[in-house]
């Protein structure tokens, strides 16, 4: 699909569509008047008629309207004007191009960018219509024999600012936008993709196509390296699996050569059957979601990539199956980490933190600037967050709240637990250092809390996606969460980096 930007009067535009708002009740946006006008107040008859309220969700298509040089008008309602927020622009975007993209034209010029939103500038609102529009279209039918055809699929839109002095702004936003897109895209494939051919060395592979098409660089550990390293509790996970386990590590060098690195840690658990603490059958397919963490690492540096942020950014995936074997780890036993610190292993499905806890020592030879790890970890934070909030742990309160900011600006939102000391008591075991489950009572904060042993180096935040990552039910599904997240995050150092030192009082 090809974007573009344009400033111009809506009832001149030569497309196949033009995309216009109506507020409830029976409200034209500015846009909307002014075709209004040039079509002899045609749309505020069919207002009149009682065709359209303008509800959001709703939207109506107009042929031959007079005085108009495109082919079609596509009205969006909005819902009232004084409770037009964020989530009333998403739900707009994402049903005009539903509807844009059964009609029978190729292009679609769009005037809702030009729709105010509170606290919302124009950047924002153009790079959240990319990702929307992205999102809107994505389908996953690589495994399927026929593939969902679409008759005339959508080749070009066009996004419409009021001002010419927006139209900058909104081409880098743009551009932003796109590449969030298309690192959330690689994100829900991967995702979707099942564990017969999302494995380790799969991902292992992928990160090697990511580097050589965007100049990054990658190097691929496998078990004979990590036995060297004594990365000893993720390999304890892997020894259930017939799947050769692959330490992943991507970098993408835009930074100064002596800036220090943010490290992005994703847990890549391509297929969790819990190991010998085997799950219950039912849902069990939807474990091979649990590599989205290491997903969102792959996308969110694809974007990183094609914004060419001025960052180094490193990426780095633990990357095995967690399954029951002859060889697999049993409850009960006890190993020794790469740092050192002995645990035991009460349940062999709280596996994620214990591949997690190796990559987390393996990072601090990189001496981060800071890190953060993405990982579909507890049902607990399920639990308690639902599907709509990822789950925020952090050792730093400067970083945590620069995530906070960095979700609610790309509507990709997390929320933070406490990580008190308290907790800790809950990993206390009569045989190892600690135990690798805490019990019932705060499960999330108690994986948070093994992993915050093994990241006293540096500032480390950790992002809960087990509730936020994919979708289940009629709509399963990656969502490529929390890809808009990291990328915000990235895009704020970025540009702080350019410019002075952080402002921002340190919590
Ligand atoms: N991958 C799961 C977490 C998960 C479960 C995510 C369901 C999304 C939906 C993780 O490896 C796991 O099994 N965690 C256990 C930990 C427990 C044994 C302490 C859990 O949450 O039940
Ligand atoms: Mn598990
Ligand atoms: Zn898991």
């Amino acid at each position: 699909m090809e974007f573009s930007i344009k400033s111009g009067s809506p009832e001149k535009q030569r497309t196949a569509c033009v995309v216009l708002g109506v507020f409830e009740p029976r409200k034209l946006s500015s846009a909307a008047e002014v075709v209004d006008q040039a079509a002899n107040q045609h749309l505020s008859d069919i207002l009149r008629r009682g065709d359209m309220e303008g509800k959001a969700g709703t939207c109506l298509l107009l042929h031959g309207v007079p005085g108009v040089e495109a082919d079609r008008v596509l009205l969006v309602g909005l819902g009232k004007e004084r409770e037009f927020r964020e989530k009333e622009y998403r739900t707009a975007l994402s049903t005009a191009v539903r509807q844009l993209n059964e009609t029978g034209g190729f292009d679609g010029t769009i005037y809702l960018t030009e729709l105010p939103v509170k606290k919302r500038d124009v950047a924002w609102r153009v790079r959240q219509a990319a990702m929307i529009v992205q999102d809107s279209l994505y389908r996953f039918d690589r495994l399927k024999s026929k593939k969902s055809e679409v008759r005339r699929p959508l080749r070009k839109l066009t996004f419409c600012v009021s001002r010419r002095n927006e139209l900058a702004p909104a081409e880098q936003a743009l551009a932003q936008g796109l590449a969030m897109a298309s690192g959330v895209e690689l994100a829900k494939d991967l995702g979707n993709l099942p564990g017969n051919f999302c494995t380790p060395t799969y991902l292992a592979n992928q990160a090697g196509e990511l580097a050589k098409a965007y100049g990054m660089t990658v190097d691929v550990l496998d078990r004979s390296d990590m036995e060297k390293l004594g990365m000893n509790t993720l390999l304890s996970v892997a020894r259930g699996s017939h799947e050769p386990p692959k330490f992943i590590v991507l970098r993408h060098a835009g930074g100064a050569p002596d800036a220090k690195p943010i490290v992005l840690v994703g847990k890549g658990i391509t297929f969790d059957s819990g190991g010998i603490s085997l799950k219950p059958g039912p849902e069990m397919d939807e474990m091979k979601f649990d590599m989205c963490g290491a997903a969102s690492v792959l996308g969110t540096l694809k974007a990183a990539a094609l914004m060419k942020l001025p960052l180094n950014v490193i990426g780095v995936i633990p990357a095995t199956e967690n399954m029951p074997g002859g060889s697999a780890t049993k409850p009960g036993d006890v190993i020794t980490s790469m740092s050192g610190q002995t645990i035991e292993i009460l349940n062999t499905d709280a596996e994620g933190r214990l591949i997690l806890c190796d990559a987390l020592t393996y990072v601090e030879r990189f001496e981060p600037e800071c890190v953060v790890d993405i990982a579909t970890l507890t049902g607990a934070c399920v639990i308690a967050l639902g599907h709509v909030t990822t789950g925020l742990l952090a050792n730093n309160e400067t970083v945590a709240r620069e995530l906070l900011d960095a979700g609610n600006e790309a509507h990709d939102r997390a929320w933070q637990l406490p990580l008190f000391d308290d907790y800790q008591e809950q990993l206390k075991s009569n045989f190892a250092d600690m135990a690798n489950i805490g019990g019932r009572p705060a499960g999330t904060i108690t994986a948070a809390c093994f992993l915050s042993r093994f990241a006293e180096k540096f500032a480390w935040a950790h992002l809960d996606i087990a509730g936020t990552a994919w979708r289940s039910g009629k709509e399963k599904g990656a969502t490529g969460r929390p890809v808009p997240l990291l990328s915000h995050f990235l895009i704020e150092r970025a540009q702080r980096t350019g410019k002075k030192p952080a402002r921002r009082k340190a919590a």
